[in-house]
Parts: C-alpha cells; sequence; structure tokens
C-alpha cells in the first residue's frame, strides 16, 4: 500500500530497434573487453544468428566461443557445462542470445563464474540471493523471442533436481537488453504465439498483483494493450517489423513489470514444463482462461480484470474480459484444452502438489486451497 516502505529496481540500459545488436558490438568495444561467451541455443545456432553476432564482434575485433548446449527448460547442467567453457576459455564477458533459455542460462553463468556450487545453496526460496555477491564479469542479453522478458529481469528459473529453481539477485540484472526486432523474424508461426502469450500472462498476472507499483500497473496495461494489438500480425507475418518490435518490448515491459510477482497461472505453467516439458508460453496459453475464472471470486482482481475490457473492445466486465481472452487466444492458435496436448488426468493431483509449492503460488491474489488446482485442471481437460 501507498503508506508503506518500497524498494523499486527498473531496469538495465535498453538498446532497441532494427541493427540493434550489429551496433551492440561496437558498444562492447567501446568498454575494452576482449573475449565473449556467447550463450544460446542449437536452434539459434541453425539459423546463422549466433554466427552472426559473432562476426559483429569479429568485426571490432572482439574474439568470442559459443556455447550452445542449452535444454528448452534449462538444468544445472547447462549451466555448469557452460560455465566451463567460460573459464577453460579465458572469456572476460557473458553474451545470452536467444529465449528465456539461454538468457537464464548465461545469467546463471555469470552466477558460477564467480560462486561456488553447488547451484541449490542460491535458491531463492531458501534466502541464496544474500550468497550471491557483485563481483561477476559483465552480462548482455538479446532475446531472439519476445516472451520472457528475461533481458531485462534480475533472476533466472533452472531446473535443479527436477525441481524449477529461481536464482535471484539484484546483480543478475544484464548489463544492456539489446531489443533487435529484426532477430526475431525468423522465429516460427507457434514459437510466436506460445511466447506473446507469455508476454501477456506476465503482465497481467503483474497487474493484480496487490503490492503497491502503480508505475509497473501502468506498464503492464500498455503491454497488454499492445500484446493483444500486435501479436496475431507477428504470427500472420513474422517479417512485420512493427509487430515485432511491438512485442519485444511488450514482453521486456512484462519482466519490469512482474518484479511485483506472477501467481498461480505461472505455478501450474511450470509443473506442466516439468512434468511434460510443455513449452513454457503453451503452459500458460492452455490454464490461462481457468485461472482467471478461478480468480473472479477475489474482489479486488475482478475489478482488476473488468478494467481491461477497453482493450478488448469489450465492456469493462470481468467476465466479458475472459470471453475475450478466449477469442484471442483462438485468433493466435493457443486456446486448447491439456488432453489435447498429451497431459493425463493420472498426473492432476502431482501437479497440483508442484503447483502449491511453486514459490509464485502464495503470491496468486486469491489464496490457493487444496483441490483448487486439480479443479481447475478438470475443468481445462
Ligand atoms: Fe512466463
Amino acid at each position: 500500500m501507498a503508506d508503506k516502505r518500497h524498494t523499486y529496481s527498473y531496469p538495465t540500459r535498453i538498446e532497441y530497434g532494427p541493427g540493434a545488436m550489429k551496433d551492440f558490438a561496437s558498444i562492447v568495444k567501446e568498454t575494452g573487453l576482449k573475449k565473449g561467451l556467447i550463450v544460446t541455443d542449437k536452434g539459434i545456432e541453425k539459423v546463422g544468428i549466433a554466427g552472426q553476432l559473432k562476426d559483429y564482434f569479429t568485426a571490432v575485433g572482439i574474439e568470442s566461443v559459443v556455447f550452445s548446449d542449452v535444454k528448452s527448460n534449462p538444468t544445472e547442467a547447462n549451466v555448469l557445462d557452460g560455465t566451463k567453457v567460460y573459464k577453460e576459455t579465458e572469456c572476460d564477458f557473458i553474451v545470452a542470445l536467444g529465449g528465456g533459455s539461454p538468457i537464464d542460462t548465461g545469467k546463471t553463468i555469470k552466477v558460477m563464474a564467480t560462486h561456488d556450487g553447488p547451484l541449490e545453496k542460491y535458491d531463492d526460496t531458501k534466502g541464496g540471493d544474500k550468497y550471491i555477491k557483485n563481483n561477476m564479469p559483465p552480462f548482455y542479453a538479446i532475446p531472439t523471442t519476445a516472451g520472457t522478458g528475461s533481458e531485462v529481469g534480475r533472476s533466472s528459473v533452472i531446473t535443479v533436481n527436477n525441481k524449477k529453481t529461481i536464482i535471484f539477485s539484484p546483480f543478475m540484472m544484464p548489463d544492456i537488453a539489446v531489443l533487435d526486432p529484426m532477430i526475431t523474424v525468423s522465429l516460427p508461426p507457434k514459437l510466436t504465439a506460445a511466447t506473446g502469450v507469455d508476454a501477456f500472462v506476465h503482465n497481467l498476472e503483474a497487474f493484480i498483483m496487490e503490492t503497491y507499483h502503480p508505475m509497473a500497473d501502468g506498464m503492464a496495461k500498455e503491454a497488454m494493450e499492445m500484446c493483444v494489438k500486435y501479436l496475431g500480425a507477428a504470427v500472420n507475418n513474422g517479417s512485420d517489423i512493427i509487430a515485432r518490435g511491438n512485442m519485444l518490448m511488450a514482453s521486456a515491459m512484462g519482466a519490469i513489470a512482474f518484479q511485483k510477482g506472477l501467481g498461480l497461472n505461472h505455478a501450474i505453467a511450470h509443473g506442466l514444463g516439468v512434468f511434460y516439458d510443455m513449452h513454457h508460453g503453451l503452459a500458460n496459453a492452455v490454464v490461462l482462461p481457468e485461472v482467471m475464472r478461478y480468480n473472479l471470486s477475489r474482489d479486488l482482481t475482478r475489478e482488476k480484470y473488468a478494467s481491461l475490457g477497453v482493450i478488448f473492445g469489450v465492456p469493462n466486465d470481468a467476465e466479458a474480459v475472459i470471453e475475450a481472452v478466449e477469442e484471442w487466444l483462438k485468433t493466435v492458435d493457443m486456446l486448447k484444452k491439456l488432453s489435447e496436448l498429451g497431459v493425463g488426468t493420472d498426473k492432476f493431483a502431482e501437479l497440483e502438489a508442484y503447483a502449491l509449492e511453486d514459490p509464485c503460488c502464495p503470491l496468486n491474489p486469491k489464496k490457493v486451497e487444496e483441490g483448487d488446482v486439480v479443479g481447475i485442471l478438470k475443468r481445462l481437460f
């Protein structure tokens, strides 16, 4: 509330616009750094974007090493392997290039470059942030998807001992986030849609969070409007730079806004990622309408949902907004049932147990009770 103390961290330097990745190499050159570890994944390497960045570095006289052994739900092993390469090849900075997985991995390699393991020690839910010191190498992030916004975030999510673990420290914030819509044009329509819905959900969950943060609320609302306006265009025409640029920005805005926290939507989506390796954005899309309906019984949340009517061109009424969200998801082929995605009822109890333990769960504005998640999952089946 407005009568309590709060600390807000606003983000890193952002270099936005077509061609920003090329300019970034010169910006790094000015700092005097000599050799970078490019953390990416096989897909980005295959489409040539990692090679393009390497070429930009070479052109300004900076050496670079590509590390692309990163899973879609990155693991502790991915982080430790990357850290080993960073040390063995004597790099002096890290640049993550890709979706949330390479960026989270790069961010955590930055931690492990100067900190002892195991990674479990830094689990944010166990107070691990206090062990993370400000002695880490320079770190830059270049997103190739518009979804996680990890490039402006202070945390990473890594699977440690089969559990999605949040590593958090204000010192993990990238030094520069490079938002270049040109490098997102090759993202296929399905991934564009899934990551774009993830960006929307970040903004929505941040928006309904009851922490006092009007700056984040304003940003979240604007970004949701951008998602609704531009995601379809980015899905239907990948080369639409205006749509791609707006989605990149909405994604970064979501991650700034969710400094307030995320809620039940992400708690369940994290479980679907762990149990079924389901894409994070798709998992968030699948559960979105029913999590919104579940939250309706909290008056403050209902009011917040209702205020979004203007974004969708419907009356300021919470039920009308949820129906509009479903219609919007349908337009980008993201309105799915769990049964269509290979999720069986046999795992519902385990998924609930996982969600209840997830760090996002206690932040949900409506208190989640036993049986609630199974109820939501049944309605989604
Ligand atoms: Fe997310």
